[in-house]
């Protein structure tokens, strides 16, 4: 397949340049001033963006929870993350109690094999180890696994204790991985929801009244602390509170090797939308919670002076009208979890760009290209090079839309963000070379995404 996309402004992490662009089988083979090439196709992009396409290291797609599961599988959720402009996810596969996490991995390929139609890569999530940790790290490294996340809450489910944190920090320090960290401190909150069932305050406001800014910072505090001692990598997944952003940068600030991720939940949505009446607030309830609006300030800050270099969605959906009722009674059965696959770049160009807060080439660094070199993509994925994947979106910076759950793609019946305007639409997306959105329309007729083996590049 041959294509030739001509008059376009590429935009990567570092410049952006008026240039065409040729795509040779997958790849792009040619980025020059004039590409004329008879008999191929070619796409007239004068006045869009050309940018790579979106990477998203933070998804959960048909993912159990109890007796339920996250709504969107590899098919459904890769096509809303097209149809937004990403083309690369990466997605947490799922240690279960007394399952080894081989057979894990191998439940998240059948998962997405032959759905997915974009590429993809898995992190592991591990709630228990053995005596084989180490044997099965180095596994997981050699299939390509190369991130590990544990949690540092949800006693008795998926909490594991800092001695364990320590034991993963020094074995992918040795075998070459990172470890990604859900930084709350779990026994701290596990009280406060005690407290407040206790007290009968049982409305979803309470999820974020139980676990304040403090008990993610004192998480951080202990994670970083503990990467210190290791001498290893840690990615503090999903940062909320500007308490944690400045334990993330006081290790920074210590040349402890610490990344930070952000979420568009932390930067546009707020304490007021979990107060929401008729049980409407069940619909922002994630982990960690939603903030008062002073936080919002701090974590684009964080963005800006690189302190936060990813910004992912941690897509977790589940239905308002059925799976969030089952927190009618009581706010700690509400599934913890929100959508947003197919709306990060959206909002992002939207409300960072557009609103002067960050540069073209910050969205694109945060968004495609920082995700992929910290896992291991880049730069097959998260840029515009010769010899990179030709996964590739035209972006109209002037098509006017408004986000609604009653047009997006996302298998969920409500948005987080709906209402919201946006000015700047992906209306061509490529996934190496094959066309999946054209002109704003769905032509992605094979579910082509490949696993993607990752290298930890350290
Ligand atoms: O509430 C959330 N974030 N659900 C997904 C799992 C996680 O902790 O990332
Ligand atoms: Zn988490
Ligand atoms: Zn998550």
């Amino acid at each position: 397949m041959k294509l030739i996309i001509k008059n376009g402004t590429i935009i990567t992490a570092e410049k952006s340049f008026r240039s065409d662009l040729l795509i040779e089988d997958e790849k792009i083979t040619h980025i020059e001033g004039n590409i004329t090439i008879d008999n191929i196709e070619s796409i007239d992009a004068s006045g869009k963006y050309i940018i790579p396409g979106g990477v998203d290291v933070h998804t959960h797609l048909d993912m159990p929870m109890g007796k339920i599961k996250s709504r969107d599988d590899f098919e459904s959720g890769t096509r809303a993350a097209a149809f937004g402009g990403t083309t690369t996810i990466i997605d947490y596969a799922t240690q279960s109690r007394g399952m080894k996490v081989q057979i894990a991995l191998d439940e998240w390929r059948k998962k997405a094999a032959g759905k997915s139609f974009i590429d993809y890569g898995f992190h592991m999530i591990i709630i228990e180890t053995g005596k084989t940790l180490n044997e099965d790290i180095a596994e997981l490294i050699q299939e390509g696994v190369t991130s590990f996340k544990l949690f540092m809450a949800y006693p008795g489910t998926l909490m594991v204790e800092d001695e364990i944190i320590f034991k993963v920090l020094e074995s992918t320090k040795k075998f070459g991985g990172l470890v990604c960290l859900h930084a709350e401190d779990g026994n701290e909150i596990d009280s406060l929801v005690r407290q407040a069932v206790t007290n009968g305050n049982l409305s979803p406001m309470y999820h974020a009244l139980t676990r304040p800014p403090k008990t993610e910072a004192d998480a951080v505090r202990r994670a970083v602390n503990l990467a210190d001692r290791a001498d290893a990598s840690l990615y503090i997944v999903h940062v909320s509170s500007a308490e944690a952003l400045d334990e993330i940068k006081r290790g920074q600030d210590n040349n402890v090797k610490v990344y930070g991720e952000t979420c568009p939940q932390y930067l546009f949505l707020s304490i007021d939308d979990i107060e929401r009446k008729n049980f409407e607030g069940a619909k922002y309830v994630f982990t960690p919670p939603v903030r008062e609006n002073h936080h919002q300030k701090a974590l684009w800050d964080g963005i800006k002076s690189n302190v936060l270099q990813v910004v992912a969605t941690d897509h977790c959906p589940f239905n308002f009208n059925t799976d969030k009722r089952l927190g009618r009674e009581r706010f700690d059965k509400i599934p913890n979890g929100g959508p947003g696959i197919e709306n990060r770049l959206h909002l992002l160009y939207e409300y960072g760009v557009n609103a002067g807060i960050i540069s073209l080439n910050q969205w694109i660094e945060k968004s495609c290209t920082n995700p992929a070199r910290i896992f291991g993509l880049y730069p097959q994925k998260g840029t515009i090079e010769v010899g990179s994947d030709a996964d590739i979106v035209i972006w109209d910076p002037e098509m006017e839309h408004i986000i609604s759950s009653t047009t997006h793609h996302m298998n969920v019946d409500y948005n987080l963000y709906e209402g919201y305007k946006i000015r700047g639409q992906a209306i061509t997306v490529l996934s190496r070379g094959n066309y999946l959105v054209k002109n704003g329309l769905w032509v992605g007729d094979t579910r082509a995404g490949k696993y993607l083996k990752r290298y930890f590049y350290g």
